[in-house]
């Protein structure tokens, strides 16, 4: 045998003894980046997002075939900062994958970069069409708003009977945009119709809708679709109702937020929403989740905290599947997760890297949300 063949041998023997005893022994490490809104005015769906994440790592610590640091960015709540964070936590921090982030608008602007650096980045939240066209290294955990919408519209034409709706969207976000679309599609073939042709929109940041709502009042809709986030949404309620607007409003997951409440007041009395998880859920593994949640953060948790942990458990089962942390073996195992049974359902990638995942129509009072009805794909 020639030596330098020799010395290969010997060279392997030692590396396959070496990955032999790092399997039986230590866990697979890797650094996660996740890019949440913190702070601003979309800022609860951030923090409910991380102390879900949190409370799922314990979870993953315990097992211990995983170890991941998580390297936690503030986008707050802008597109630019979510880009940058995308950007830092790739060039500056080498992570092996990114979860994240919630609006659409803000996920929009950072999976170009991540998918032309070939980082695999997962939300597990943003449910707008165009979110994983963006490339294949970008998936999602949760449903998109195709299905959103259409379980708004049945909801309104079928559960409520209302025939005639008014729309009111956030012009400053995709996801706004995109879900009343699809929303309007479904609600006309069933039957029913639009009070004016005329668009009523507003940006994020508004404070003052009373002129806009006065329009609407015009138009005597018999229900008004309002597919914003809650800061926009509680102020939006509130100013409707004291305007004698009595017609209920419907949303979408936008307004699941335990500052909608604070900032409606009854306004947020008899309206309803769609969306990805309920806290009323007898299924004892969601129970067992909320008894845990509130035993850490006082709170019960909503929809974006059930969206982070199971997000962050879908990573974790991924790396464990994965033949290697190489960024294409990585991704290929986030794509191929089937039946991962999490707290907001089943998740199953499709090949077009999305969920299908079941919705649940909550009715917001000043109590919480209340669970109302589920609808499976
Ligand atoms: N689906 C929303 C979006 O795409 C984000 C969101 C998810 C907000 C879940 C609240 C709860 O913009």
């Amino acid at each position: 045998m020639k030596t330098s063949r020799l010395i290969k041998r010997i060279v392997t023997g030692i590396l396959l003894s070496a990955s032999v005893l790092t399997s039986a022994q230590a866990s697979k490490k890797v650094t996660i980046g996740a890019v949440f809104p913190m702070t601003g005015p979309i800022a609860t769906y951030g923090q409910e997002s991380v102390n879900g994440i949190k409370l799922a790592l314990k979870t993953i610590i315990k097992e211990g075939k995983v170890e991941i640091n998580l390297i936690v960015e503030d986008n707050k709540g802008e597109p630019q900062e979510s880009a940058n964070a995308v950007t830092k936590l790739i060039m500056s921090d080498k992570v092996n994958a990114i979860i994240g982030s919630v609006a659409s608008s803000n996920t929009l602007a950072g999976a170009p970069i991540a998918q032309t650096n070939k980082v695999p980045l997962m939300t597990p939240a943003s449910t707008n069409e165009k979110v994983t066209m963006a490339g294949s290294f970008i998936s999602r955990t949760c449903f998109t708003d195709a299905f959103q919408g259409v379980v708004m519209a049945k909801f309104a034409y079928e559960n409520l009977g209302k025939r005639k709706v008014a729309l009111l969207i956030d012009n400053s976000s995709d996801y706004s945009k995109g879900l009343s679309r699809v929303f309007t599609k479904k609600f006309k073939e069933l039957g029913g119709k639009l009070s004016s042709d005329k668009n009523f929109s507003y940006v994020q940041k508004d404070t003052d809708f009373r002129t806009l709502l006065r329009k609407i009042k015009r138009t005597k809709p018999d229900v008004i679709f309002l597919p914003g986030y809650y800061t926009e949404v509680g102020l939006i309620l509130k100013q409707a109702r004291q305007m004698g607007i009595t017609q209920p409003f419907l949303g979408g997951d936008g307004w699941d937020s335990p500052k909608l409440q604070e900032l409606a007041g009854k306004a947020v009395n008899g309206n309803y929403i769609s969306s990805h998880f309920s806290s009323d859920d007898k299924d004892p593994m969601v129970q067992k989740f909320v008894k845990e949640y509130v035993a850490a953060y006082g709170q019960k948790p909503g929809a974006m905290a059930a969206l982070g942990y199971d997000g962050i458990l879908v990573m974790a089962d991924a790396v464990k599947r994965a033949k290697s942390l190489s960024n294409v073996d990585l991704q290929a195992a986030l794509v191929s997760t089937k039946g991962f049974v999490g707290v907001t359902g089943a998740i199953t990638i499709d090949k077009n890297r999305n969920a299908r995942k079941s919705a649940v129509v909550l009715e917001t009072t000043t109590k919480g949300n209340i669970f109302n009805s589920k609808v499976n794909p």
